[in-house]
This record gives structure tokens, sequence and C-alpha cells, in this order.
């Protein structure tokens, strides 16, 4: 038989999605899953958006220009002007998702072999984009006794080789919440520069900052243009994860002209979202008014409830709507799996995503799970419960 590639063997698996087969098993056992593994928000895509799908009256869905629609991309820029971001819409490049921002940004800036800072735990799908790229994750640890906060910039330094090409940061955090400073972001940002690396940051969780904190982008940073590297996308933004709409935006020209080489290969980003997204920049702030409300709401009401467990140890979230949490026990995946095959309150069980597909070091994070809070308040209650009846009787 035909041997399949190297790279193809070490693609990790989705620790998110590798779960799926024993939530099905539970749902023909009859029985309820409280999903809090997957950050699917249930929150309704704004009408504005589903409208301009509905109403459109177009005779072909033809492909759009490689670097997204113009009219679409000048919006863009209008949102990022808003949110004190001065950028034109040439340097922006739509891409189908925030994932393939990624893949465009890696492909831009890294050749086989070269290596990536990021402070772990990450968002799990940069080690599958890290291996389609054949680029190495190098990863710095932040911990849950500080929050998740920036690790101190020695310990950044420290790992830099002749191989290190960029640090990548997610701000606010999947999995960890943190909203990183204007402070933490100067330090990034003078390290960079001092090192001549580039600067990614997937800020597609932008909108979702709490307590009156307000999110610092990288492309604020004065003196940062050539190094900067923004990831976003409309997924969660306006909870249009179908969609699949995200861009890359960068003031550096030659990182733009590259990435739209990437674009061109895979001709055009989906026609008929990008009307949708367009759409969806005119939806009104009462909108992220309400989303943050509720999201404050479910953070708070988890955080306790998850406070109330013996031995459970939780960073309180500032962004995004994910949380880690460390439980007593030795290895979450295998916690996880028993939750979903032997284990239910009246019926109802949870799925919860184990955090060590979180880390690249291998043995960090076993303990810990990751938590989506993009279930109502009661249904996190709910939830919570069953972690907590589980954990009563749950033997390693
Ligand atoms: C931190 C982060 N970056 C990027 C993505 C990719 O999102 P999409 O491809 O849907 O834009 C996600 C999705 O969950 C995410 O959490």
């Amino acid at each position: 038989m035909p041997q399949i590639s190297n790279k193809g063997v070490s693609m990790p698996e989705s620790p998110i999605r590798k779960l799926v087969p024993f939530a099905e098993n539970a749902y023909k056992q009859g029985k309820t899953v409280y999903h809090l593994n997957i950050g699917q928000p249930d929150i309704k895509t704004p009408q504005i958006a589903m409208d301009a799908v509905r109403e459109n009256s177009l005779d072909i869905l033809a492909y759009s220009r490689s670097e997204g629609s113009e009219v679409y991309r000048q919006k863009i820029a209008k949102y990022y002007a808003k949110n004190d971001i001065h950028v034109k819409h040439d340097d922006i490049i739509v891409t189908t998702g925030g994932s393939e921002a990624l893949l465009f940004a890696f492909g831009s800036v890294m050749d086989t072999n070269d290596e990536v800072i990021i402070p772990e735990p990450f968002y799990a799908n940069y080690n599958g984009f890290s291996t389609a790229s054949g680029v190495k994750v190098i990863p710095v640890i932040s911990k849950i006794e500080d929050n998740f906060a920036l690790p101190p910039i020695e310990e950044f330094e420290k790992l830099i080789t002749p191989k290190t090409k960029a640090i990548l940061i997610c701000n606010p955090g999947n999995p960890t919440g943190y909203l990183y400073s204007e402070e933490e972001i100067k330090k990034l940002a003078n390290i960079v520069k001092k090192h001549d690396l580039f600067l990614i940051a997937d800020e597609v969780y932008r909108e979702f900052a709490y307590d009156g904190a307000t999110h610092r982008s990288i492309l604020q940073e004065e003196g940062l243009e050539d190094y900067a590297i923004v990831i976003d996308s409309v997924s969660k933004r306006y909870s249009m994860c179908g969609a699949r709409i995200g861009c890359l935006v960068s003031k550096n020209k030659e990182v733009i002209t590259t990435a739209l080489k990437f674009a061109q290969a895979r001709l055009s980003p989906p026609t008929l979202a990008q009307i949708a997204s367009e759409a969806a920049l005119d939806t009104p702030q009462s909108y992220f008014d309400d989303v943050i409300v509720e999201y404050v709401k479910r953070r708070n009401v988890l955080i306790e409830e998850l406070n109330k467990i013996e031995g459970v140890q939780v960073a309180k979230p500032k962004g995004a709507f994910y949380c880690i949490a460390q439980l007593p026990i030795k290895d979450s995946d295998a916690f996880a799996k028993w939750l979903l095959e032997s284990f239910d309150v009246d019926g109802e069980t949870v799925m919860v995503a184990p955090a060590a597909g979180f880390y690249s070091t291998p043995g960090v994070g076993l303990n810990q799970i990751r938590i989506a809070y993009v279930l109502n308040t009661e249904k996190l209650i709910k939830a919570v419960h069953i972690i907590k009846e589980a954990l009563k009787v749950y033997k390693d």
C-alpha cells in the first residue's frame, strides 16, 4: 500500500473534537450532554447578516478577488478605525476564517524547521498549523497561579535561536481567557524589534474584554508596523463560525504581498459569506453590549460554582469565553471519556476539553480541562454540578 506522509502522521488530532464519538455514544444511550468543550457560541447571529444572505439576488455565485472584495475590506478598515486601529483596506487580506489567516501568516514568514515561540496553554490548532507548515512550536509556559499572565520576557529571550522567526500570542486568550495589558504588549513589541522577529497576534476575541478593560491591539503599537501581523475572524464576533470568514492584517507590505500569493493559490474566500460579513459590520453596538453582559454573567456564575468544588483551581478569565480549571485528578483525558461513557446525573452528563492538547510541553496540563462558557447560566450551573458529583466518585 502507498505510504502516507510523515507530516500526515504527525498532524495532531484536535483535543476538542476527538471525544465526539464518545459523546455520540452517550446520545445513543439517551443521555443529555452539556457541551463545554467547543467554542460554538449559542448567541444568535446578527439579523442584518442573515438577511443579507436571504435577500441577495446574485445570478452567479462567482469567485471574489483573492484578497477579498474591495468594498468589504474598506468596511473592515472603518471597523478597525472605530476600534482605534488605523489600517488601510490594502493592509487586509480576507481569508477563509482566522484559520486560513494563521496558515497564510505561517507560510509567509516561516520556512520548514523555523521556530515560533508561543505562550502555552494556547489554541490547540496552533499545533496543527505548525505541523502543516513544517514549523516547530517552542512553548513558554504561563501559569494558572498567575492567571496565565505573560511569562517574564526573559523566558522568551532565553528561547530565541537563529531559527526563531516569530512570537505568536492569542489576545484575549483561548483557552486561558487572559487579556494582555498594554504594558505586556509593549514588552513583546520591544523584544520582537530587538531580535527582528514577527509578532503575530490572534485577536479573534477582541470584543470579548470584561470588567471595563480595553483590548490593546499590536497594530496600535507605534514602531511595530513592519513586525505586526494580526489574525482576525467574524466567527466569534458575530457568532458566525459557519461563515468561514476571517482576515490577515499587516502594515508590512512584503507580508501582504507574500500572503496574497497564498491567497491567489486558493483563488478566493467564500463569496456569499463575505456578503454576510460585510452586512454584519453594521451590527449595532447594543448587540455587543448585550453579548458582553451575557458572557460576564456566565463567567461569574461558572467561576463561582467551580470555586465551590473542593480541590478545583480556576483562573478568572478577563476576556474571550473560556477558562482553564485544574481538577484533583491525574489524567483529564481519561476523566473526559469517563464522563461521557460511564457517568451521568439523572441522564445528563458533560463534555469538556482535556487541557493537555492546549500545551505542547509533554506531561503539562494533564490535570486541567478547558471549559467554554457558551451555554446559558442555568445549563452552566447544571454542568458544573455534574462535574462536582463526578469528582466525588471518579477514581484515576
Ligand atoms: C484563538 C482562535 N483563533 C482562531 C480560531 C479560528 O477561527 P475561525 O477559523 O473560525 O475564524 C479560533 C476558533 O475557535 C480560535 O479560538
